[in-house]
């Protein structure tokens, strides 16, 4: 019964913690449902909406910085797109950085971390 039972695979959405530390964007993100990890595709637009939405309930709208600190081409010169691949998936254990690994695969973390170092936020698709 009812329309929600289309996707029971994805664990508790890292964005539900989110929800409890900023107070107005994080309740109505749904878009990390859709990105799953069935198969090797990536959806760039569906990428860019998760990476403003939900990384955005904590690193800004706009990335600029919020809970999280900015994830701006500058501030993240000193990573290259394998360690932001991984801090992505894994997370940053003991912050409130969380792994993303059970709602990315792996070339969709990746697609992100190089997006992050050669895009900035207005410019995502
Ligand atoms: C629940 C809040 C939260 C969410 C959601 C979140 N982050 Fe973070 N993130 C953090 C915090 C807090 C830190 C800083 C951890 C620390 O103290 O080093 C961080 C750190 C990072 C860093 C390292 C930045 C640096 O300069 O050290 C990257 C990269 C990053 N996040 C990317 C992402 C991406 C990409 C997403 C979405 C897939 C995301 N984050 C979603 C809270 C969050």
């Amino acid at each position: 019964m009812g329309a929600w039972a289309a996707d029971t695979s994805a664990a508790p959405a890292p964005s539900a913690s989110a929800t409890h530390k900023t107070s107005a964007s994080a309740t109505q993100t749904t878009s990390a449902s859709a990105t799953g990890s069935n198969g090797a595709a990536v959806d760039p637009e569906a990428l860019g909406n998760l990476l403003l939405q939900d990384c955005g309930s904590c690193h800004g709208m706009t990335l600029k910085g919020g809970l999280g600190p900015a994830l701006t081409q500058e501030r993240l010169a000193v990573y290259d797109v394998d360690t932001l691949t991984t801090i992505i998936l894994e997370g940053l254990p003991g912050t409130a950085m969380p792994p993303w690994r059970d709602l990315l695969s792996a070339e969709e973390a990746r697609w992100i971390a190089e997006t992050l170092k050669h895009t900035d936020a207005q410019e995502l698709p």
